[in-house]
């Protein structure tokens, strides 16, 4: 039973009386209480206050009895370097994980496994803000040191290769090195040169796992399934590991992904990996659930791939117009950084009833608790 269903009958009220109160048919009701549907802000404001604070919106984002799994043994291997090594269990069992620590975050540290003798390091050789923020404050929520290695003033500086400074850090013993690297290929290099766990954090524009698996869990939690649904995934999916990894996972969970993208900044071969090709919006995006925008990353391109950023935007830059040929409840995300006005309209980035940019950030710090976790229990069996 929803909580709000049990609260209505806890009042001696009907479906209806309550509707009534809030303005709206008990048809709509019905759908948040099935959890068809979250309800707009001003609706959740009106349940929020008429039920004294006993409901929260937590309430209606669907989350089963995920909250309730405890830790499990994991069984992939200790370094997680890419989505395609991990079958739809493993990813199952890393989303599950997380739910648990989404609310309260300290529940870990009352009950669970102490980890203040291991330690995490940062190396980014590429510009970070939310991943390397997010591994940060996951290793430091679940005890641990962490050290974030400063690469402008690093040794690297002097001529220190990448494969040396990798095994001198390791040299120090750390448990997990988390990577990323302008370069595809760079983490998996260095996992087979180090003792500790490597967890990839972006390599070039080959794989972005956590990406991936914190996207996923956001669409479990927003929509109740990943199995089914079709998601929309457009830009630049030339350049973009976040694409490649969203693919891999969504397939492998049982999502059917649209590929929408200008023939230039379409890669040869992605349909391999189970994705359906577009090169049209309205096409791409109709019957979609979801619908994932990824920014023109101009760090990785070499020449002129658009004609302009304006022509861009009115072609495949997604807005309130071209949302509308997706299904009427799609919802939106981005891993970011966005782009204004290039590949998102920033009115649509900043409604709250359709787009899931910031929810994607904050659950990125759950699903890193739940990959180290992962990870660290590997190393110890
Ligand atoms: N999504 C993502 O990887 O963002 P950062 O580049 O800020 O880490």
């Amino acid at each position: 039973m929803h909580p709000l269903d049990e609260w209505i009958a806890n009042q001696v009220l009907t479906r209806k009386e309550f509707a009534d109160k809030l303005d709206i048919s008990v048809a709509t009701l019905s759908r948040y209480l099935s959890r068809d549907r979250v309800p707009k802000p001003k609706i959740m404001r009106k349940i929020i206050e008429a039920t004294g604070g006993v409901i929260t919106p937590e309430n209606f984002y669907f989350i089963g009895n995920y909250k309730d799994v405890q830790f499990k043994k994991s069984f992939f291997g200790t370094d997680l370097l890419s989505i395609e090594v991990l079958n739809a269990n493993e990813i199952t069992s890393i989303l599950d994980r997380s739910e648990y620590f989404i609310k309260p975050y300290g529940t870990l540290l009352n009950s669970q496994k102490n980890y203040k003798n291991r330690t995490l390091i940062n190396l980014f050789f590429e510009d970070s803000t939310r991943t390397i923020t997010s591994f940060e404050l996951a290793a430091k929520r679940l005890g641990m040191n962490v050290i974030n290695m400063q690469i402008e003033t690093s040794s690297i500086r002097k001529g220190e290769s990448l494969i040396d400074t990798a095994m001198t850090l390791n040299a120090m013993h750390p448990d997990i090195l988390v990577i990323r690297h302008s370069l595809s290929g760079v983490p998996h290099l260095l996992a087979d040169k180090v003792r500790c766990a490597v967890i990839n954090a972006g390599d070039g524009q080959h794989e972005h796992p956590t990406q991936a698996l914190l996207d996923a869990l956001v669409i479990r939690r927003r929509k109740g399934k990943i199995k089914g649904l079709k998601v929309a995934i457009c830009g630049d999916i030339a350049h973009s590991r976040v694409a490649r990894s969203n693919i891999k996972l969504l397939t492998t969970m049982g999502a059917k992904v649209n590929v929408i993208a200008p023939k230039t900044l379409m890669p040869n071969g992605i349909e391999n990996l189970g994705a359906r090709i577009y090169n049209d919006m309205k096409k791409g995006l109709e019957n979609t659930d979801i619908v994932m925008i990824l920014r023109l990353q101009h760090e990785r391109m070499h020449g002129s791939y658009i004609p302009s950023p304006r022509e861009y935007f009115r072609f495949y830059g997604l807005d309130i117009i071209k949302l509308r040929y997706a299904k009427r409840d799609a919802l939106v995300m981005h891993p970011g950084p966005i782009n204004r006005g290039i590949e998102i309209d920033s009115q649509l980035a900043d409604d709250i009833d359709r787009t899931l940019i910031l929810e994607q950030v904050e659950l990125g710090v759950a699903i890193r608790m739940s990959v180290i976790e992962h990870l660290i229990s590997n190393i110890e069996n």
